[in-house]
């Protein structure tokens, strides 16, 4: 029998989600529906028909978790807060107040970026802090400590692209589709990572930056395009990138003296990315990361999230706006 049961909802991008999750760690419905199809013609995400989106199937996803589980075994409705694009954090958020106030149920806040370490937590429950996590998406790339619940320290980010973001944008050079990640993942399989060297900007300290791995590539494919093989191209690029992650994440941990690692967020759907991973393993790491449905943006991490601030007793009010530029270890509820 499960004591508490959460009602997630996440709509910071273009993804529309809602999960229903069971003390926190047991997904009893993660319902996800990619608006990805509606953003490839434009070649990335367009926040004004995001939001229209989310709009248009919210109600019908809410409705598909009720006939799992009715409201009044519902013990609170978490949402993303932020950070995320203003007008479709707005839809989920006036969502989510409506129904704290209907059903009369706490609402509670979540941090997206910190959220995502959730999803590791659903897969993994006797995952114990601290760690180093990395988030990896298509709009962030962030070094962090995860010290306990509620307590995270910001160790690096990107000066320049998020990771995922130069996939997105090598992808387009390359003449690869939108999203360029998978495209770019299932192309270097055929490619030798090994064959060109790109690369590796801002080597020093724990900040990232991809744009001149990005804009070498193009210059590089400019002069070359037609000569070599574009799979080589491609998976020269996401070695590089993997290698850069890799390199920050394990400087980071032994910095903080942790052999903990935890990794989330798009990128980490990236086969080359798992495969390395496996090796960290074999280096002595106690390496944590979710299967790729949970690695990409979805509601069931926040209603995970969710449970904790309801733990600690982390009510948010009704009043409570969202925050598009909300920072790891910001707190959504005092800001
Ligand atoms: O976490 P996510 O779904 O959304 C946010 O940005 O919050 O991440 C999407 C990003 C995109 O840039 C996409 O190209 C990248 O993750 N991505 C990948 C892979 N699958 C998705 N990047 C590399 N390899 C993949 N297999
Ligand atoms: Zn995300």
């Amino acid at each position: 029998m499960f004591r508490m049961i959460i009602l997630g909802i996440e709509t910071s991008c273009d993804e529309t989600s809602v999960a229903l999750v069971a003390d926190g760690r047991r997904i009893l419905k993660n319902i996800v529906l990619s608006q990805v199809k509606y953003h490839a013609p434009y070649g990335g995400v367009v926040p004004e028909l995001a939001s229209r989106k989310h709009l248009e199937k919210i109600l019908y996803l809410i409705d598909d978790a009720l006939s799992t589980c009715p409201p009044d075994r519902i013990d609170g409705i978490a949402v993303t807060v932020g950070p995320g694009l203003m007008g479709s954090l707005l839809v989920g958020l006036m969502f989510a107040k409506t129904l704290s106030w209907v059903w009369k149920k706490p609402l509670l806040g979540a941090n997206h970026l910190e959220a995502h370490v959730y999803a590791v937590f659903l897969e993994h429950p006797y995952l114990s802090p601290p760690f180093v996590c990395l988030l990896a998406s298509g709009g962030h790339t962030e070094l962090f400590l995860f010290k306990e619940h509620g307590s995270f320290e910001l160790l690096g980010s990107t000066r320049d692209d998020a990771a995922g973001e130069a996939f997105d944008k090598v992808a387009r050079v390359l003449g690869l589709p939108y999203p360029g990640g998978p495209a770019i993942d299932e192309l270097s399989n055929k490619g030798d990572p090994y064959a060109f060297e790109f690369p590796y900007p801002l080597e020093e300290g724990l900040d990232f930056s991809f744009s001149g791995i990005k804009t070498a590539v193009k210059l590089f494919w400019e002069e070359k395009k037609g000569k070599v093989k574009i799979e080589d191209v491609a998976a020269s690029f996401q070695r590089k990138v993997v290698e850069v992650l890799l390199d920050k994440l394990t400087k980071a941990a032994s910095l903080k003296g942790v052999n903990k690692l935890v990794l989330s967020g798009g990128v980490v759907a990236n086969s080359f990315l798992r495969r390395k991973l496996e090796e960290l393993k074999e280096k002595g790491f106690e390496v944590f990361y979710p299967s790729p449905p949970l690695c990409t943006d979805n509601a069931a991490m926040v209603a995970a999230y969710g449970y904790h601030e309801l733990l600690r007793g982390r009510i948010a009010p009704l009043t409570i706006t969202v925050k598009p530029d909300l920072e790891i270890g910001e707190d959504f509820l005092s800001s």
